[in-house]
């Protein structure tokens, strides 16, 4: 008998209690209802319970400002109760001033604009690009004109070359320096040094930063100790004034000091006057050469006073139709005075002359040309370029390990003191440019956005407990 299959029959086989029993989906869902946002107030209420805001927070803090990550308020304001989520410049001028960029700049822009928080620990003074070139791709002051390029959209686009390697109506730019220098001369090896033959001077046998002892390899202990008439801040060439100083003080190590007679020429170009002194002249204005060599002279023959019985050198005097007597008997006033003018033509002619320009009465004095013994010569002013790039922070320190010459490799080959010896922008750009490889390259690496001349000091208010402690979102 064939199976008879009533729906009644298969309606038995359904456990009508299947909804009561447990599955492992019924069991998940139970825990995502019930266990998770218990776990999640726990977390919560653990949060309030340790004040940690940083939940709602778009992002970590800044290493400068981790510290303030359990303080929203201190950057973002309370409005009508609420926390704004734009911050307000007064809030981060309550900590630090911000000063302004320049006095001409056109328009007010907001700290946070450059200064992005909540992006991790990061470089909080990574500007980026565009924060500065929203106004220098196409720069106008007040007038409408700028005194800079107006077009710079990168480093490696628009930036001019450094005002100090261009030229300038027509004329190729020099260095303004008065002190001669053959540097090619110089870097060859030299047959005669002072302690023995064969020397090969290195850039920094004459060259070291501000901060640094001067090597004194070349130097003269004597010379470098004498104190001198002429301040050495009379020889340098000051920088402009709307320059925006360093915010922190520099480390003098960023330039290079100007280089001294004293430390760098002093025991290779003696400054003797005279066969009867081993020692030099002061290296000082003529004036005070003059002076020393008087009283030198005057102390010398009140000590031999047999000297002034003079023996007339065979060389001088052959054009004089009268032929002077054999041994001319000075007066001690006399003989001091003849032995200055000899060791003045000398010094003046040949010695001084040969690293400085002098002029007597405003024509400049030559080896050749007679010049009235009656006036002293005025040496020429030095006139070194304090700082070459002053619209910019350049930091030899920061290139400490590159040799000198992969930047000056004119210096190598220069002869002339006028050379400019300065790398142009394309020597900068080999290493600062886009790209992982490379130097960073944005604006703010290489030049200074606030007027820190112009900052106020802060009378801080945050206590200790309450940044510890602060307002939370
Ligand atoms: C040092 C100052 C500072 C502190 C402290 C701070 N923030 Fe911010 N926050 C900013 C800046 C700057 C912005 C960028 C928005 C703007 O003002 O233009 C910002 C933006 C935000 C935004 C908007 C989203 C975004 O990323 O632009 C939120 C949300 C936020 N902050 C939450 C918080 C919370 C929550 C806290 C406390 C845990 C906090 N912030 C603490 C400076 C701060
Ligand atoms: C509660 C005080 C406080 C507030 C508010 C504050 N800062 Fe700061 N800020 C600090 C401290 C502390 C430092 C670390 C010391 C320093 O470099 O001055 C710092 C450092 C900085 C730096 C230098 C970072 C570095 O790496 O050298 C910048 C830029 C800065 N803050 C910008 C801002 C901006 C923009 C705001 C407003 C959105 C702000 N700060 C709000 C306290 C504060
Ligand atoms: C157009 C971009 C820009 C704006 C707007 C701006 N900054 Fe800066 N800020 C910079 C750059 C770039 C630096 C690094 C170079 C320098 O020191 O000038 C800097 C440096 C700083 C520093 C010094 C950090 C250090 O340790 O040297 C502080 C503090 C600071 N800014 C605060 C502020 C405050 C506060 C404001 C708003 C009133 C503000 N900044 C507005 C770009 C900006
Ligand atoms: C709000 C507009 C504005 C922004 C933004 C701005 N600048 Fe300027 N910048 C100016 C003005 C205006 C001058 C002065 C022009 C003049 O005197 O002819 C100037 C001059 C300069 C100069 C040349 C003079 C000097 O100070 O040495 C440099 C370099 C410079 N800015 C760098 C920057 C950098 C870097 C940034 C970004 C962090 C920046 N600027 C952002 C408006 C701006
Ligand atoms: C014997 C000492 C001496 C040595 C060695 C020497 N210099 Fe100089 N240097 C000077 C003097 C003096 C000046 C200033 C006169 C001038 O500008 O030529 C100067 C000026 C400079 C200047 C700035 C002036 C300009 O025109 O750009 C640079 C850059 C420079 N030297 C680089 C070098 C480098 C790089 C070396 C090594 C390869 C070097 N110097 C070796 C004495 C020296
Ligand atoms: C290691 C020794 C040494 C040092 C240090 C040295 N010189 Fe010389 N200098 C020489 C020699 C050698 C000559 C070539 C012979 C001569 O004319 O005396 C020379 C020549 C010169 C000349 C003439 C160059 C020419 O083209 O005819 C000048 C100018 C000069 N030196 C300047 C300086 C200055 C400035 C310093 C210091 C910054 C300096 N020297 C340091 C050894 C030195
Ligand atoms: C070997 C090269 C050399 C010789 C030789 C030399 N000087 Fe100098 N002189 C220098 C250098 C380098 C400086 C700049 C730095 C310094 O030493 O003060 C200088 C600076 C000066 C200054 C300061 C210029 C200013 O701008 O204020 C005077 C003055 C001066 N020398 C006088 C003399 C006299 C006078 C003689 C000869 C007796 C002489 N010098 C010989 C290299 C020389
Ligand atoms: C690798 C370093 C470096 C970077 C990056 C850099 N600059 Fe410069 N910038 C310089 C130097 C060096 C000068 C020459 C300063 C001088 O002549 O006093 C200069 C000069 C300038 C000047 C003055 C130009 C003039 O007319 O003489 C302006 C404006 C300027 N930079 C803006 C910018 C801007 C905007 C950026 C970013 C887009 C930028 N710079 C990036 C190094 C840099
Ligand atoms: C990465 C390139 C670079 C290297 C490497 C470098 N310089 Fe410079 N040097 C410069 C720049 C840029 C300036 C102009 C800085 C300024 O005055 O604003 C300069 C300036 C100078 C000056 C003039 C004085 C001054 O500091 O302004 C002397 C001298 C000098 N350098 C010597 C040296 C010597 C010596 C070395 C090796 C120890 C060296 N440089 C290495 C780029 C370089
Ligand atoms: C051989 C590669 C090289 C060359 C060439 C070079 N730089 Fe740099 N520069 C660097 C490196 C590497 C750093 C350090 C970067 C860092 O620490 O983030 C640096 C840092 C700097 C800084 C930042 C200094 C500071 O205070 O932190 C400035 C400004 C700068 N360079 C300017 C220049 C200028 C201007 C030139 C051209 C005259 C130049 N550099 C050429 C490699 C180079």
């Amino acid at each position: 008998m064939a199976r008879t299959r009533t729906t009644k029959k298969l309606a038995q086989r359904i456990d009508l209690n299947y909804f009561k029993r447990p599955t492992p989906l019924k069991r998940a869902k139970l825990f995502l209802s019930i266990v998770a946002p218990a776990i999640a107030l726990a977390w919560i209420a653990w949060l309030v319970f340790t004040k940690d805001t940083r939940v709602y927070s778009s992002g970590r803090m800044s290493e400068a400002h981790a510290v303030l990550s359990n303080n929203c308020a201190a950057c973002h304001l309370q409005k009508a109760g609420l926390f704004e989520q734009k911050t307000a410049d007064s809030a981060c001028l309550a900590c630090h001033d911000g000063p302004i960029h320049h006095h001409v700049a056109i328009k007010q822009v907001a700290c946070s604009e450059c200064h992005d928080e909540h992006r991790g620990r990061v470089n909080l003074l990574a500007a980026s690009n565009a924060n500065c070139t929203q106004c220098h791709s196409d720069l106008k002051a007040a007038g409408g004109t700028s005194n800079y390029a107006n077009a710079v959209a990168s480093f490696t686009g628009g930036h001019p070359e450094f005002a100090a390697l261009r030229a300038s109506s027509g004329a190729p730019p020099i260095d303004h320096g008065t002190i001669k220098l053959n540097h090619a001369l110089h870097m060859k090896s030299i047959r005669r040094g002072p302690r023995g033959p064969m020397v090969q001077l290195a850039c920094g046998n004459c060259h070291r930063p501000a901060a640094a002892p001067a090597d004194m390899t070349y130097g003269d202990a004597h010379y470098r100790d004498a104190s001198t008439s002429y301040h050495p801040s009379d020889e340098l060439l000051l920088v402009r004034a709307e320059t925006l100083p360093r915010r922190n003080a520099a480390s003098g190590r960023e330039l290079m000091a100007p280089v001294k007679f004293a430390t760098a020429c002093a025991s290779c170009h003696l400054l003797t006057f005279d066969k009867r002194f081993d020692e030099g002249v002061p290296h000082d204005k003529p004036q005070v050469v003059h002076q020393f060599l008087v009283s030198k002279f005057t102390q010398y023959i009140a000590a031999h006073p047999a000297e002034v019985r003079v023996v007339p050198d065979p060389n001088r005097d052959l054009a004089e139709k009268i032929p002077p007597p054999a041994v001319r008997v000075l007066s001690p006033a006399q003989w001091v005075a003849e032995r200055t003018a000899d060791a003045e033509q000398l010094l003046w002619r040949k010695t001084c002359l040969q690293c400085h320009a002098l002029s007597v009465a405003g024509n400049a004095v030559a080896p050749a040309v007679a010049t009235s013994a009656a006036t002293l010569p005025v040496v020429a002013p030095a006139n070194t370029t304090a700082q070459w790039m002053p619209h910019a922070k350049f930091d030899h320190q920061r290139h400490e390990g590159f040799t000198c010459t992969s930047c000056h490799e004119k210096a190598l080959t220069s002869t002339l003191t006028t050379d400019l010896l300065m790398p142009g922008i394309a020597t900068c750009q080999t290493c600062h440019a886009p790209g992982p490889d490379h130097a960073e390259s944005r604006c703010f690496e290489c030049h200074s956005y606030h007027d820190w001349s112009k900052r106020k000091e802060i009378s801080p208010t945050f206590t200790l407990p309450s940044l510890l402690h602060g307002t939370r979102w």
